[in-house]
């Protein structure tokens, strides 16, 4: 017999080997890697708050919502989550991975058709596996692909025994690029398919008030026509936790039937207390909106002008490319020993080796002139090797 632990030194030596072992490190430096776009995990407001939240009791929500764990907070910050993003009703988890997960698997089917764009989320594929719908990868942000599957998937079915879901991301995290909204509307028209979108990154920093892609992108009557959105209170809202916004018959079927919501223990009762002022916050901060994209466009005009190779990213998120993961491995360490966290992201997270980096609204423009100083004299250590 095998023994497992003996695998399991051969799976790490084999990780080593390829310059893909990882390990956890405590962060240091200035912030180019988080999710915290919008400064909330440390807004000096968010804190005040906090100080006067101090009796928020019991610590825990103590049960799954559906016994003990469900709170008024909960309750509030659903609705006027719902409320800001024009939707009907909206469902709060412990996490943006158990909301895509659970509702993939909640949705999908063996005899469904599930079309993904091949660089969606891992929660979205694993949900999507663990369903056992028949998946249909298109590729990346190709429309005339997807178009051309739901075609095939027409002959094959052409009464629409099965049903048809469509699922992608609004803005790619590690791409920093975004699928042609218009489009995707006008193929749900043509087509007739269930479709969920994803805002993790979009919500908070694109659309009036920071409510998403979706509202830069998309008439109200077509928002309304979104069957599911994803969001996360990891990113722009600065917490943690995920919601689903969808129909009130879609909440209630969610609650009946989405196992990681059903049998997993509610999110802390301050966390919804936080996610409402968060909201408020981050809905008047039009002003550093702005700027963190105008810093944004300076890092990429920047970066192309100094011969650096960057993904065609429309957004605050900057992916820089490089040949081989050594190479990432080497311009991260030596931007984190100058003090810039910019993080190596390798495979199998993206397809190829690069620096993710992500903008916040803490930055100021002097701080995007010492990262690309830095990062010319780092291609110099590297080149002189
Ligand atoms: C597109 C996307 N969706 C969902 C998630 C998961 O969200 P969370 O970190 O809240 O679990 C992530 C995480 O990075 C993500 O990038």
């Amino acid at each position: 017999m095998a023994n497992h632990w003996e695998e399991v030194q051969k799976k790490l030596d084999s990780i080593r080997e390829k310059q893909l072992f990882r390990e956890t490190r405590n962060y240091q430096g200035i912030d180019f890697c988080s999710n915290d776009y919008m400064g909330m995990a440390t807004n000096p407001s968010m804190l005040e708050f906090f100080q006067t939240k101090k009796n928020i009791y019991p610590f825990g929500s103590t049960a799954a919502r559906l016994v003990r764990g469900n709170s008024n907070s909960m309750d509030q910050f659903e609705s006027e989550f719902a409320h800001f993003v024009e939707g009907e009703a909206a469902l709060l988890v412990s996490t943006g991975f158990t909301a895509n997960f659970g509702l993939l698997d909640s949705i999908a089917a063996p005899d469904c058709y599930l079309f993904t764009d091949r660089l969606n989320h891992a929660s979205i594929l694993d949900g999507i596996r663990i369903s056992g719908a028949q998946k249909k990868y298109y590729h990346h942000l190709d429309m005339n692909h997807l178009q051309s599957l739901l075609e095939k998937a027409d002959l094959e079915d052409p009464n629409h025994k099965k049903k048809r879901i469509v699922v992608t991301e609004t803005l790619f995290s590690m791409d920093g690029d975004s699928p042609d909204l218009k489009t995707l509307l006008a193929l749900k028209r043509k087509f007739g398919f269930v479709l969920v979108l994803d805002e993790a990154h979009a919500f908070g920093i694109y659309g009036v008030h920071g409510k998403g892609l979706v509202f830069r992108d998309l008439t109200l009557s077509e928002i309304h026509s979104i069957d599911y959105r994803v969001y996360t209170l990891g990113k722009s809202l600065g917490l943690e936790g995920g919601i689903i916004v969808t129909k009130k018959i879609g909440r209630d079927h969610l609650v009946n039937v989405m196992r990681s919501f059903i049998f997993s223990t509610a999110p802390l009762p301050m966390i919804s207390e936080f996610a409402s002022y968060s909201l408020k916050l981050l809905s008047s901060m039009d002003k550093e909106r702005d700027e963190l994209l105008k810093i944004a466009d300076t890092l990429k005009n920047s970066l192309k002008t100094n011969g650096f190779i960057i993904t065609a990213s429309t957004s605050h998120i900057v992916p820089l490319l490089l040949e081989t993961e050594k190479e990432a491995l080497f311009y991260a360490a030596n931007l984190q020993e100058k003090g810039l966290d910019v993080r190596a992201i390798r495979p199998p997270t993206v397809p190829s080796p690069r620096l993710r980096i992500s903008l916040n609204a803490k930055l100021k423009l002097s701080d995007i002139q010492v990262l690309v100083e830095t990062l010319v004299q780092v291609r110099e250590m590297w080149n002189s090797l």
